[in-house]
């Protein structure tokens, strides 16, 4: 008996380390001399021609996010705001923290009704949900500081592709299937993005002559066309029609940060990522420092023990960033003892061996709605790194435009504690670090992220999902690092995700089997699939020098991989 056991033992290894060559995916795309993976393939395009044309990473990444503001209209933006981290040839790294700040005249309770309750859809729907936008000064302050190609040149694919139009393929068809019925509600929108009042159909083209215009004005007068000209006016003008409390002033004073990444090593990888105003970069630090107290790599991809492990580490980062953190100009954020490896011997000593930990006794301190946000990763052919996840919030954001910008605007006030221990759209229950004060910015789960060995670059990623950006990212990581997988199969595989409250593990389809699933609820642990949330991210990635962990130890592959997830539906990982 003892033996067939050995036997059988032998065998599932065997197959388990061989299940890696037969995985689903394909394989990641190749290049030798630079990567850019979008969520769309013409603004994928866009990146590359940039670099084609002597660009460096940066100026990629700038014309991108002009360019998917244009054919990626849910999630690409203006009116938005995002992330960017920077890792330059020689090993420099830096973030630029364009997120939307809140408004001069917000207040802690503004989405509060007399008796303390939340005002259904305030934060989500109108104009009083909207953040002072912070894309524009982003890309700009980027280019300025670490570009090298002038902004008429990084402007341009994006102006000719919303006045001449795009011809919209199955996937963009796809990414609008969400916001039609909310983007007719407003005339101005509609006008753009319907015909008729009815979707567009595939095979369509999409001009759109205001936004062009006003991308033709930023080409020309540089970020003070958005923040101090006409552009703002028409905003502001829309606001104030229509109940928002957005004011001139809010854009004469809106400033991009520039901050200090955030670092962590796991297992002799270099992790940069996103420091607060984003909880991403804290919370993947933390949850890693705890991971690698275990073998995660020998107890397997999706085994009990691995999820288990998985699930307590991120159940302790969540009540950690739900709880404490916010923006750094108005909160002290404990980043040094969060990411710290001794804190995280403390969580170790704190998890059961045998029994699902309980949400609630951690407290420390304290919808079928579809979720948009970007993320794309660039790569040029010095080894300078970008990645960058910017959003309106939600998909196409309040589904307004101001009449005459073309500019779609974001709902990133809901990203705020509305109310202490009221869910917001990603179900995350937060606290008074979190709460509204004009000029601050919203806790983001946003995570671009870099990560490196020996000094040289490692891994380009992140992607959009809300407050599962951060787990996304994560698993991606270590797949690659932990389970060997090639990129394409680390960024495909599916996901698990558990956020501190609620209290329950949540999973794609089929990433447990039900044996797996038998154990760990035997030990306490409540997992299902979560059946208003149907997308799980949209990663977009780069390996450097393989496409798995074996191929870039051997040094037998390519230079740059690329892989966008197979979830998104118009993305494209190119590579030259
Ligand atoms: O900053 C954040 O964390 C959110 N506003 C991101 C929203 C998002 O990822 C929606 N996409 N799926």
């Amino acid at each position: 008996m003892q033996q067939f056991r050995t036997l059988f033992v032998a065998i599932t290894l065997a197959l388990t380390t061989l299940s890696a060559a037969f995985a689903a995916s394909p394989a990641p795309a190749e290049g030798q001399n630079g990567m850019v993976v979008t969520a769309q393939h013409l603004a994928s395009q866009v990146g590359i021609d940039v670099l084609k044309r002597g660009g460096n990473a940066v100026d990629a990444a700038v014309a991108v996010g002009y360019a998917l503001a244009v054919v990626y209209p849910t999630a690409g933006n203006l009116g938005g705001g995002g992330f960017m981290t920077i890792r330059l040839k020689d090993g420099k790294t830096t973030f630029l923290d364009f997120r939307e700040r809140a408004p001069l005249a917000s207040t802690k309770t503004m989405y509060l009704d007399k008796d303390g309750n939340p005002i259904d859809g305030a934060s989500t729907d109108g104009y009083l949900a909207i953040g002072t936008p912070g894309s524009v000064a982003g890309f700009e302050t980027a280019r300025e500081k670490y570009g090298t190609m002038e902004r008429g040149e990084l402007l341009a694919p994006a102006i000719e592709l919303a006045t001449e139009g795009f011809v919209l393929e199955p996937g963009d068809i796809a990414s609008f299937a969400n916001g039609n019925a909310m983007l007719a509600k407003d005339p101005a929108a509609a006008k753009i993005f319907l015909k008729d009042g009815k979707p567009l159909e595939l095979g369509a083209k999409l001009v759109q002559t205001d936004l062009a215009k006003s991308l033709k004005a930023i080409s020309e007068e540089g970020s003070s066309a958005f923040y101090k000209g006409e552009i703002a006016d028409l905003i502001v003008k829309a606001s104030e029609a229509n109940g928002g409390i957005l004011a001139k002033e809010d854009f004469e004073q809106y400033k991009v940060r520039e901050l200090a990444p955030v670092q962590c090593s796991y297992r002799g990888y270099d992790i940069v990522s996103s420091p607060p105003p984003s909880s991403g970069g804290l919370v993947i630090c933390e949850i890693l420092n705890v991971l690698e107290g275990y073998p995660i790599s020998y107890l397997g991809y999706g085994s009990a023990e691995t999820i288990r492990l998985m699930v307590e580490a991120m159940r302790h980062a969540y009540v950690d960033r739900n709880t404490a953190l916010g923006d750094p100009d108005f909160v002290e954020n404990p980043v040094t003892r969060l990411t710290s490896k001794a804190y995280a011997e403390e969580i170790r000593s704190r998890i059961d061996p045998y029994r699902a930990g309980v949400s609630k006794a951690l407290t420390i301190n304290g919808g079928t709605e579809s979720k948009e946000t970007t993320h794309y990763s660039i790569i040029d052919k010095d080894g300078n790194a970008v990645a960058v996840t910017y959003t309106l919030n939600g998909s196409f954001g309040i589904g307004k435009v101001a009449e005459g910008t073309g500019i779609l605007l974001n709902n990133e006030m809901d990203d705020f504690t509305i109310k202490p221990g009221v869910p917001n759209l990603y179900g995350l229950v937060q606290g008074e670090a979190n709460a509204i004060e004009p000029r601050k910015s919203p806790l983001s789960s946003m995570s671009p992220t870099i990560v490196s060995k020996d000094g040289k670059p490692f891994m380009v990623i992140g992607s959009p999902g809300g407050s599962r950006i951060i787990t996304i990212t994560l698993e991606a990581i270590m797949n690659v690092i932990d389970h060997g997988m090639s990129l394409q199969e680390a960024i495909d595989a599916p996901r698990i995700h558990h956020q501190w409250l609620p209290d329950k593990v949540y999973m794609e389809p089929y990433a447990l089997s039900p044996d797996t699933l038998r154990l760990l609820a035997g030990m306490g642990y409540d997992v299902g699939i979560d059946p208003d949330w149907t997308i799980w991210g949209e990663a977009a990635g780069i390996l450097i020098g393989g496409k798995n962990l074996k191929e870039i130890e051997a040094g037998d592959g390519a230079r740059y991989y690329g892989a966008i997830d197979s979830r998104a539906s118009s993305g494209a990982a190119i590579g030259y």
